[in-house]
Order: C-alpha cells, then structure tokens, then sequence
C-alpha cells in the first residue's frame, strides 16, 4: 500500500519511532506531531520519548487551539519549535534570569522630563541588531547588542552600511569592535512601577527590562499584542526597541526576544502597554535599566 510504503520511508529518513502511536481518535493529531517532528527535524532516542513527547505536543496543540478560537483572546499562539515541551522543561531551558537579590542604590533618571513621542521603533533607526537565538541560556545580551548599534549610529558613524564597510576592513573590526563596545561608562535604572518613566527612556535608546515569560501563552506566542497572564516572578531579560499603539488596549511595546526568529512577530513580542497594572504587564516595569554611552 502506498500509505504505509510512504510511511515507512518518512520512519526511516527520520529516524523517529512514531509507528508506536495509537492510530483511530487521535489520527489526526498523529499527523499533526509527524509534520511537526519533520518540519523542525526532531529525533527521540526511544518509543517511551517519541510516546512522552507526543502526549506532550497533544497538549500544547489543544491549548493553542483552545486559546486561537476563545474570543477573548486577541492575540495568537503558534505551534512553534517549542511545542514537544511542556512549559516547566521550556521554563527550565530557555529563561534564568535572576534579578538581583540587592539593588545598588537608585541613580539617577536623566529622562525623567523626556518629551516622548506616541511611538518609537529603534528597529527602524538601525540602532538594533538582528534577533539572535540564545539557545539554553536566560540571558540575552540584547542591550549589549542594541547598545552597540546605537553607539555606532549615534558615535558618528552614521549608517549600517559604513559599519559593514568597517568591518569589511578586516584588520580594524575586532580592536574597533572592543573599543565601542568599552564606551559603555555604565547603566541607570528606570524608576520602578512607572510605564512612563520606561516609556521617557525608551524614547531615547532602547532598554532592557526584565519580565515574567512563564506561561504557555508567552511559551507559543505568535502574533498581536500580548496581553498575559503572566505573573510578575522576573525570569527573563529582554529588550524594549520601541513602543506604538493607541487606545486602552491598542497601546504596545515592542519587546526583543532572544529565541530565535521562527518565534512570535519575528523574534519580537509586542507586549501591553499602559495596561492598568502598576507593575506594567508581566513586570516589564519593575527592572529596568539602560546603559550610559560616551
Ligand atoms: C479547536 O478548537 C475548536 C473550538 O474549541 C474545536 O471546535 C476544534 O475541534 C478544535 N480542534 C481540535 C483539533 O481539537
Ligand atoms: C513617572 O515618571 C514620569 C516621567 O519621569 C514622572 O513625570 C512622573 O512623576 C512619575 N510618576 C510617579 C508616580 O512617580
Ligand atoms: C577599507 O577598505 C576600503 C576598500 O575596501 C579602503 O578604501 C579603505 O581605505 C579601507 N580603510 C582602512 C582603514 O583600511
């Protein structure tokens, strides 16, 4: 038969011991899990872990799908390259972050009488690095990035292209790269429970911001504006590249993940804003700070 020649030579090429699913109820999520498994090229060492797995991916379909036809909620969620994971094993790989348990003395906010504009968008300005993937690791090293660009922007080189041309020049890359990057006399800190406050400083460079990303909703993330739930337990280091939006609900910041681009808008999450709560939505107003640049 066809099917089942066409079947034996998807086990074969992938290596994947999917025949040990129970055909009949769940044959189509069966299908489901097996163009998932090829798409992002997974092998299970074993029939327990193809078996584990899949009972797993069941359950993040059913939520996606549960959570894409609710009305209530406006944004959507994404079977993405996360979808064999359950959200403690994701939590436990891909966020880290431990905010610091002794906060050096509050500096000072040079923003604090800032004029900002209704929306910035540091992407647009060149003064953002391209999303990276951090693999296992909580931390994201976006400000660093982010910081990079924008000194270079506004250091007096004033376009990517002239930092491509730089760094075409061999020689000079790594001494200028280090050298730049040195340029970073230190950080302030936003002032706490204030979306304005962060909104003055991202309205001058981008920030990073420390979040609650728990939850299977942040998880599989995909598109609109993020509206939780999510707690305020801080796990995961971000990067605010700008802001947008109006009205109560349609106000955003535009957030800077570090999973990699197959992961929400691009790599980016566009996060509530202006939400009500004085923490901001999932703490993003609670740790903040940005670097100061000579
Ligand atoms: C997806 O959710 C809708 C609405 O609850 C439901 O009718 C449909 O059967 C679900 N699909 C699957 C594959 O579970
Ligand atoms: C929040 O920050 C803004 C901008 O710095 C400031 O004008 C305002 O007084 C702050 N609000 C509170 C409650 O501290
Ligand atoms: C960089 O390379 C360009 C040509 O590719 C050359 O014209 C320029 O002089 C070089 N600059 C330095 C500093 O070597």
């Amino acid at each position: 038969m066809a099917t089942s020649m066409n079947t034996l030579v998807f086990l074969l090429a992938c290596g994947v011991m999917l025949s040990v699913l129970a055909p009949s109820s769940a044959d189509f999520l069966t299908d489901e899990f097996k163009k998932w498994v090829t798409e992002h090229r997974v092998k299970y060492k074993s029939k327990a872990e193809t078996l584990k797995r899949f009972g797993i991916f069941k359950a993040n379909y059913l939520f996606i799908n549960e959570s894409n036809h609710n009305p209530k909620v406006d944004f959507k969620l994404g079977l993405n390259k996360f979808a064999d994971m359950t959200n403690k094993e994701f939590l436990a790989k891909f966020t880290g972050y431990t905010p610091l348990t002794t906060k050096p003395a509050p500096t000072s906010f040079r923003y604090a009488d800032t004029t900002a504009p209704s929306s910035i968008d540091w992407r647009t300005l060149g003064a953002v690095n391209a999303v990276k993937d951090q693999g296992q690791c909580g931390c994201d090293g976006g400000l660093q990035d982010s910081a990079f660009k924008w000194v270079i922007k506004n250091g007096g080189i004033d376009s990517e292209e002239d930092y491509a041309y730089t760094a075409q020049n061999g020689t000079c890359d790594a001494t200028k790269t280090k050298r730049y990057i040195a340029s970073i006399t230190g950080y302030e800190d936003v002032p706490s429970f204030n979306e304005t406050a962060l909104m003055n400083a991202v309205a001058n460079q981008p920030v990073t911001v420390s979040i609650d990303a728990s939850g299977l909703f942040f998880q599989f993330y995909s598109s609109g504006i993020f509206r939780g739930p999510c707690g305020l337990n801080l796990d995961h280091a971000v990067t605010v590249v700008g802001y947008g939006g109006s009205g109560t609900f349609g106000k955003y910041w535009i957030v800077r993940n570090s999973w990699g681009t197959t992961w929400g808008e691009e790599g980016y999450i566009r996060m509530w804003k202006d939400s009500g709560l004085p923490t901001g939505l999932c703490g993003i107003a609670l740790d903040s700070s940005y670097p100061l640049l000579n």
